[in-house]
């Protein structure tokens, strides 16, 4: 069985020191503390796994005691202690979010018993944390594809940099998977046990931002009621995830630079120093280098997260990952839907090299859940990619070629419903150029 750090609180010194005399025998670690103010302010600075609180004490009674720690340390287990005749209060107490009440006078046998079923518990739910965590973290690297050089570069990147506490600034498009690599990088840190925690940025107004990073203490504003960590200390030990990174106002990004320079910072309304342990991982699809010359952005705060960069590529500049993302969601949605389709069309595949994805990861992923709901039979075909829509049939700039000339070879074939002559006319080649280059290309009719 486990040993438990406890904190046992009486304002009767016999029954305090008997307590911790027994608890001290059984191996605990065991501090003391002879009113609610005391415990209160013991339990700011070191974490307890165990407390135990005399009901009735002279100041601060223990229920008082009890409704502050639910609030400021909602992890520890609270068992009250109670004489005779006051069961009515342990009850009460109970409601309140203790765990258990020992009613006075007990044996250290009670005592001894009661304290393992706690460990047991509380080592239980971490044991469970952890393996959901480690699950939920391990698929999603699994889960990060790619193929292309490019992307194997990242994924290097990736491993190297996890084993680093470095900053990480992931740059990229919109729907790249800056995200997905953030979360990588720390499962594959010796973090990963730790919470990975994420804040995205751009979706707070700048006050409610500074509250949700960092916290608030009871009163600090109207709606106050309470005191709450803030996301900085939740990621005590783990990751935090500051995404959309270019969306924050001057005004917090000092703040932000202060914490990241001293990694000491206060609660809205708080005067005690807050220390947490965590690595920064920031994102943003915004040029930062722009926004630096445009002064909307702080140079001195780009250099604290860009220790160490990730630059997450377009989907068109590697195109040689479509076909497996394209499986990949294919696979996912079949499950998802129960619906029997197993197969991308040659031409939907053709389809989706020839084109752009703008959004890219994410849009990619978006065609083939909707491909999948509108299909028919076992197979997706072109027109059921939102892509096929004849509004995004842009001839692709910046693209190889022999891309352009295929997308443009087949949208002349459509135009002219195959009409092998006509396309040949309106190409300016004649049909054997144009068979052979449909042969080349692998373009085909659609059934
Ligand atoms: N390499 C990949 N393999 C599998 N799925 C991916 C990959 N990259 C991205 N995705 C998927 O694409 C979607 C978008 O990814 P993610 O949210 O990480 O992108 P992002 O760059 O953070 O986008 P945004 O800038 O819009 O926040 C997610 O559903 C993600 O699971
Ligand atoms: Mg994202």
């Amino acid at each position: 069985m486990g040993k438990a750090k406890i904190l046992v609180v009486d304002d009767e010194l016999i029954m305090r020191e008997s307590l911790a005399g027994w608890l001290e025998r059984d191996g605990h670690q065991v501090d003391k503390a002879a009113s609610g103010e005391e415990a209160l302010k013991l339990l700011e600075n070191t974490k307890y796994d165990i407390l135990l609180l005399d009901i009735k004490m002279e100041g601060m009674s223990g229920l008082e005691v009890l409704k502050k720690v639910r609030v400021s340390d909602p992890e520890v287990a609270v068992v009250m202690i109670t004489a005779y005749g006051s069961v009515s209060t342990a009850i009460e107490a109970m409601k309140n979010g203790a765990f258990d009440y020992l009613m006075k006078p007990f044996d250290p046998n009670e005592l001894g018993l009661l304290i393992d079923k706690i460990i047991d518990r509380q080592e239980r739910d971490r044991e469970n944390l952890f393996l959901r965590e480690e699950y939920r973290e391990r698929t999603r690297f699994e889960s990060m594809l790619g193929q292309s050089r490019l992307m194997q570069e990242v994924f290097r990147l990736i491993e190297d940099i996890a084993t680093t506490d470095s900053t990480v600034l992931i740059t990229g498009e919109t729907g790249t998977g800056k995200g997905l690599a953030a979360k990588a990088i720390h499962s594959k840190s010796p973090r990963h046990a730790g919470p990975f925690v994420a804040v995205n940025c751009g979706a707070f107004p700048e006050h409610l931002l500074e509250s949700e990073l960092f916290g608030y203490e009871k009163g600090a504003f109207t709606d106050a009621k309470t005191s709450k960590k803030g996301r900085l200390e939740l990621a005590h030990g783990g990751t935090l995830f500051l995404d959309e990174i270019g969306e924050i106002s001057m005004r917090m990004q000092i703040d932000l630079l202060r914490v990241l320079e001293d990694r000491v910072f206060y609660r809205v309304g708080g005067t005690r120093p807050i220390e947490a342990d965590f690595r920064v991982i920031a994102a943003t699809n915004k040029d930062l280098s722009q926004a630096i010359r445009d002064r909307t952005f702080r140079q001195d705060l780009f250099y604290r997260l860009n220790v160490i960069s990730i630059v997450m590529p377009p989907l068109r500049d590697r195109k040689e990952d479509i076909p497996i993302l394209a499986e990949h969601f294919l696979r996912r949605f079949r499950q998802e839907t129960n619906k029997d389709i197993d197969k991308i069309s040659r031409e939907a595949m053709d389809e989706m090299m020839l084109y752009e994805w703008p959004g890219n990861v994410r849009e990619l992923e978006n065609a083939i859940e909707r491909a999948v709901v509108v299909a028919k039979g076992r197979t997706i075909l072109p027109e059921h990619l939102p892509i096929f829509a004849p509004e995004h049939r842009t001839v692709p700039k910046g693209k190889s070629l022999r891309e352009i000339e295929k997308a443009h070879i087949l949208a002349v074939l459509e135009e002219t419903n195959w009409n092998i002559k006509k396309s040949a006319d309106t190409l300016e080649i004649d049909r054997s150029t144009l068979y052979s280059k449909i042969k080349r290309y692998g373009i085909h009719r659609p059934d």
